[in-house]
């Protein structure tokens, strides 16, 4: 359960940034995530949605971590993917999204070859900060059509990272890609034809 009032994000930035890194543990930034419920009028120079892709959206990037919102409309969902060894807690500022995770059978660098299993599945919503499982961090976040409404995930990566691998579950591949920030700061860094939303329509 989350405890406490709403915070903006500047201050849930501010004292993120207070924690030092030998207690930037797994169990200490959720606890930091339960005790900071954002505002989520606070995050409107981060809210772009894209018709044809999630967006994502840099926050604050330290030596320590990135803090980046991303942006689903409904239906919309990430690939396969992994976070490259680092870790990863995800929390939402609006409406819900679903995490599935998959197990590694088999993988051959030299070829790109992958073989994964389907795994569990959970729901992250406003209640429910998650931290992606080390020990099976291969998963897809979607904000299925059923859901019915878009939504706004705020991710901590630590420590930050350009790439990871993104799989492929029917042809059976992997391959490593660079991560693309939709915007940085509130700036826009991409081409995508974007919508910038008035946090009140998603409330509304
Ligand atoms: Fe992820």
């Amino acid at each position: 359960m989350l405890v406490g009032n709403m915070v903006p994000i500047q201050q849930f930035v501010k004292e993120l940034k207070a924690i030092p890194e030998e207690q930037f543990t797994h169990s200490n930034v959720l606890e930091f995530l339960r005790r900071h419920p954002i505002d989520l009028e606070s995050l409107e120079p981060y809210l772009y949605f894209c018709q044809e892709h999630y967006t994502r959206n840099l926050i604050q990037r330290t030596p320590l971590f990135d803090l980046i919102a991303i942006c689903w409309e409904t239906g919309q969902k990430s690939p396969v993917h992994n976070h490259c060894n680092q870790s990863c807690w995800m929390v939402m500022a609006y409406g819900k999204v679903q995490v599935h995770n998959f197990r590694l059978v088999k993988k051959d660098a030299a070829t790109g070859f992958c073989e994964l299993e389907s795994s569990d599945s959970y729901i992250i919503d406003r209640d429910s900060p998650a931290e992606v499982d080390p020990g099976e961090p291969i998963h897809l976040v979607a904000n299925p059509q059923s859901f019915g409404s878009r939504a706004v995930t705020l991710h901590i990566y630590s420590k930050p990272y350009d790439i990871c691998e993104v799989y492929d579950l029917k042809a059976k591949r992997y391959e490593t890609v660079r991560l693309v920030n939709t915007t940085e700061y509130g700036l826009v860094k991409s081409d995508m034809k974007l919508e910038k939303a008035d946090w009140r329509s998603l409330v509304a």
